[in-house]
């Protein structure tokens, strides 16, 4: 039976979880308006304990893109390997954390050489490249520092295609590592991504395989190359399930073990999977409309805030609410004045109040991370859910807070509906 059809005969369906009870989301908006983002710490922490337990032996550089909040930062330091920088900024945001800078790997295969000049200053000492006029540049300003080639990957079951931007063909590799390693650099593997929100493991079957042949040829031409850095796309559940993280990394684990030594680095860059779900954001109805016969519904965060990951990230996020009732078709649009700013048309949900709390659930990774000040609208603020409800240690949607009284919660949304 070949690998593919072994994953998919197997799959167990996830999807993405709210991290908080509606009693801890009211308990939290008591503290702070709406809109905001509840990070559980314990979620983040889980996030590294599975992956570290799923990829026995692989070193965990979170990817900072993914969220760069100062939070997550500082967990990254305390659980992970090392983490995954793609820019200056994103250097800095790593050192103001306490991440020791030999930990950095600068994962932009295009740099702009300011950039590289920056981040060589700072001490960073790992970089990619996957074309000529990059090695020009790393012999210039970065000539002590160790590089990966990146490769792009034809096959690909993915949300977010990250082989259509970079990545050197297999045929282009040889001659790549060759050039840089004539020009003095010290060329230490291959880097691949397969791509973000990779919804089948098969897609790590051939990147592997390409970057063994490409191990191969190097070491024919007595070039020993020791590194790998399978990159991220380890996918979380949205409104779609996804393969669980066990079956996904088992086939990853077994083909790495097939073609590469037991004693070979091996990096992954996991960004999506360690913060999506980590985060809920928690919205308010802010306004109503009935348009056509159709009820809207306006909240108080949207596609130009931390649902901007509708956008880039071509992600579809679910709206969960506690209010009973028939379910019916309806509008979720966010605060902005742009008419692009709708955030669902194909969710069911029962008769909204304003004031009404929304939980989203799997919305940490490419939200805020990519939110704009439009309109006068500030990004989304993160807060962390134990930070707050201080029930440490609690268990992923263990809800620890006894329900706040009927009467309590109508009367704090009374006074919110009051307010707007
Ligand atoms: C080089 C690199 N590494 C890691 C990641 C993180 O990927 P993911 O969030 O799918 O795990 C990205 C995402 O764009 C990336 O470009």
């Amino acid at each position: 039976m070949n690998e593919t059809l072994k994953v998919t005969k197997k799959i167990n369906s996830h999807i993405a979880n709210q991290n908080l009870s509606f009693q801890e989301a009211e308990l939290m908006g008591l503290s702070q308006p709406t809109p905001f983002l509840a990070l559980s710490d314990v979620a983040i922490e889980s996030k590294f304990q599975t992956l570290k337990r799923e990829l026995p032996g692989i070193e965990i550089y979170y990817a900072t893109k993914a969220n760069p909040d100062p939070k997550i930062l500082g967990l990254v330091k305390k659980l992970g390997d090392g983490i995954d920088v793609a820019s200056y900024r994103e250097v800095l945001a790593a050192k103001a954390a306490g991440i020791p800078v030999w930990k950095m790997l600068h994962s932009n295969p295009v740099k702009n050489p300011t950039d590289i000049i920056n981040c060589v200053k700072e001490g960073v000492q790992w970089f990619t490249f996957d074309n000529v006029d990059e090695i020009y540049k790393l012999r210039k300003f970065a000539p002590n520092a160790n590089i990966l080639l990146r490769i792009a990957i034809p096959k690909n079951s993915s949300v977010v295609n990250l082989s259509f931007k970079f990545g050197a063909d297999e045929m282009e590799a040889l001659p790549l590592i060759r050039n840089a390693v004539s020009n003095g650099l010290r060329v230490r593997g291959i880097t691949f991504h397969v791509g973000s929100q990779c919804t089948s493991p098969e897609s790590y079957i051939s990147a592997l395989q390409i970057s063994k042949n490409i191990f191969n040829a190097a070491y024919n031409e007595g070039i020993l190359l020791d590194v790998l850095d399978i990159g991220g796309g380890f996918p979380i559940g949205y409104r779609m399930g996804v393969p669980t993280i066990s079956e996904f990394c088992s086939v990853i684990i077994r083909n790495i073990r097939n073609l590469f030594p037991n004693n070979m680095r091996i990096i992954a860059e996991p960004g999506r999977f360690i913060c999506g779900e980590a985060i809920t954001l928690v919205t308010r109805v802010i306004g109503k409309s009935i348009r056509k016969g159709i009820p809207w519904y306006y909240i108080d965060d949207g596609i130009y805030g931390s649902f901007s990951g509708k956008l880039f990230d071509h992600c579809d996020y679910r709206f969960i609410t506690d209010k009973q009732g028939i379910r019916t078709e309806c509008v979720v649009a966010g605060p902005t004045c742009d008419s692009i700013d709708v955030l669902s048309m194909d969710q069911r949900l029962p008769r909204l109040d304003l004031g009404d709390l929304l939980l989203v659930p799997g919305m940490g990774a490419y939200t805020s991370a990519s939110a704009t000040f439009f309109n006068g609208f500030a990004p989304t603020r993160i807060a962390v859910i134990e930070e707050i409800t201080r029930t440490k240690p609690r268990k992923l949607n263990s809800f620890a807070f006894p329900p706040i009284q009927e009467q309590e919660r109508k009367k704090q949304r009374l006074q919110i509906a009051q307010n707007i």
